[in-house]
């Protein structure tokens, strides 16, 4: 169980406004303006302008002076309570200005503050719910191998009217990150190309258990190695050779009815990622089981998007293979033939990822016919030492494209930042012995990352296209705020936000 459970409960109003009601028959009975603290751990929201409703030991006003309190997103002051005959506390949880990314963080932070415990009574804030139940639920996972680890939290009881739509849309979304997750945390003993399809076929036919999933709108198949090879996948296959566990390209398609448009988006799936014979070094080597993190984004998007009753049709790619070291694997110099037919020289073994991409993204262009195209993959070290953490990297053909993803980043929270394809380093791609190499050869250019996304583009037909690298925020060193040590689900809610805002 990877995040906690929730149940949505009614407002009950305090039982100290009764009084007031008494002796005034025939008017108009007043509005109720506060709550009654049911629970030892009671949240509720307050800003600068709005006081919390709630009746406290001390007048609310004095003690959120006393604490110098000012309402800010993720800010939260305790206050002891009786609860009957315990002892509870009401934690007044900053709401800032309200909105999404603000009742995001607040979420987290009140999820975080009931570690330990076996419930939180939530009283949910006006506004975008459903970012702050995302931000609730995300807050609380966990990842362990084996026996279930407890969430910091078991349960958390939302109290709210009529939120009951944006709090199924906040779980719905919390769910499919905590998913992404799962898959990028699994051990890749466990996590083969083959596992990975499996779990992605399993994951979208089921749908996500809410909202109006249902199996006539989804559809999977996977490409074992003997279909790559008829196919002429040629990146997938060179990538997968070195190991025991053969390559896969896992299509999941989602058809609502009425769309005109197609998006296919494409992951990548590198289960393992020991670089190859350009061997990567132990501290490098050490994260790899997270370089199919794209990958399990769009798996976790393409099982969502029946709950959330996305209007556009959606078709995704997985590219998956483990880059093993051993006799069988690809040499660096060696030339393979792409899908469709383009030849690479294979100069690094380590830049595998725009292989096995670039065989996908040929193969859409080429029997998809999507109107926009958007890749997920951690491709490049190098685009965390221009970003860091914090900031995924956009790509894009396209202008209206890149503003729209990157538009979606911003009320998803999860941002992006818009990187330049200089046609003037498309020469650092070109080889003596085939049609292109997959990294420069000298570092006449340089700029990795750069370099990676104008490989990728050559195989797109000029279709729109967006790049998405988050090899910097696929990954997170610390539990905080909605992350949890390990995979962070990077790319899920920007293109859940995305798409559900699409046109048909
Ligand atoms: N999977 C790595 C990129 C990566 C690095 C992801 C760190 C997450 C964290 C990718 O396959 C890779 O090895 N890229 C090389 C490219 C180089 C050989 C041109 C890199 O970044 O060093
Ligand atoms: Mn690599
Ligand atoms: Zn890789």
């Amino acid at each position: 169980m990877p995040i906690s459970s929730y149940v949505l409960l009614p407002r009950e109003p305090s039982l100290r406004e009764a009084p007031d009601l008494e002796g005034e028959a025939g008017t108009e009975a007043p509005a109720v303006t506060s709550v009654a603290v049911t629970a030892e751990l009671f949240a509720v929201p307050f800003a600068a302008d709005l006081a919390p409703e709630v009746e406290l030991p001390l007048p609310t006003a004095e003690l959120l002076a006393h604490y110098e309190a000012k309402g800010e997103a993720g800010e939260i002051v305790e206050v002891p309570v009786a609860v009957g005959e315990a002892v509870g506390r009401v934690l007044l949880y900053g709401i800032g200005d309200g909105s999404a990314a603000a009742l995001r963080k607040a979420g987290a932070a009140v999820a975080r503050r009931g570690s330990g415990r076996d419930a939180i009574r939530v009283v949910l804030p006006e506004g975008p719910v459903a970012a702050f139940v995302e931000g609730a639920l995300l807050a609380t996972y966990t990842f362990r191998i084996g026996e279930a680890k407890a969430t910091p939290v078991a349960r958390i009881e939302f109290v709210g009217e009529g939120a009951e739509a944006e709090v199924a849309r906040g779980e719905v979304i919390a769910s499919a990150v905590a998913f992404a997750r799962d898959l990028a945390n699994t051990p890749s003993s466990i996590k083969t190309p083959d596992w990975l399809a499996e779990r992605a076929v399993e994951h979208v036919l089921a749908g996500t258990g809410t909202g109006t999933a249902n199996g006539s709108r989804v559809g999977a198949s996977v490409r074992d190695e003997a279909a790559l090879r008829s196919g002429r996948f040629g990146g997938l296959l060179a990538v997968g050779q070195g190991s025991v566990s053969p390559p896969r390209l896992i299509e999941l398609s989602y058809r609502p009815e009425g769309a005109t448009r197609h998006v296919v988006l494409v992951g990548k799936g590198i289960t393992f990622d020991t670089g190859g014979l350009s061997l990567k070094p132990t501290e490098g080597m050490k994260f790899m089981k997270t370089d199919m993190a794209g990958g399990a984004a769009v798996i976790a998007v393409m099982g969502a998007l029946a709950s959330l009753d996305v209007p556009v049709r959606v078709t995704g790619l997985i590219a998956a293979a483990e880059n093993s070291f051993s006799g069988t694997a690809q040499r660096p110099s060696d030339v393979i033939t792409q899908y469709g037919g383009r030849t690479v020289e294979v100069l690094n073994t380590d830049a595998e990822g725009r292989l096995v991409m670039a065989d996908a993204l040929a193969y859409a262009d080429a029997e998809l016919d999507p109107d926009v195209v958007v890749d997920i993959a951690t491709l490049t070290g190098a685009i965390s030492v221009a970003l860091g953490k914090g900031l995924g990297a956009i790509f894009a053909s396209d202008d209206g494209l890149a503003a729209e993803l990157t538009g979606a980043g911003e009320s998803s929270g999860e941002r992006l930042w818009r990187m330049p394809l200089i046609e003037d380093y498309v020469p650092a791609l070109r080889s003596s012995v085939a049609d292109l190499a997959n990294i420069e050869a000298g570092s006449t250019y340089g700029a990795g990352s750069i370099t990676a996304a104008l490989f990728l583009r050559e195989f797109t037909g000029g279709r729109p296209w967006a790049h998405l690298d988050i090899a910097g925020v696929g990954r997170s060193g610390a539990d905080e705020g909605v992350l949890s040590k390990g995979a962070t689900g990077y790319g899920v809610r920007l293109l859940l936000e995305w798409l559900s805002s699409r046109p048909a």
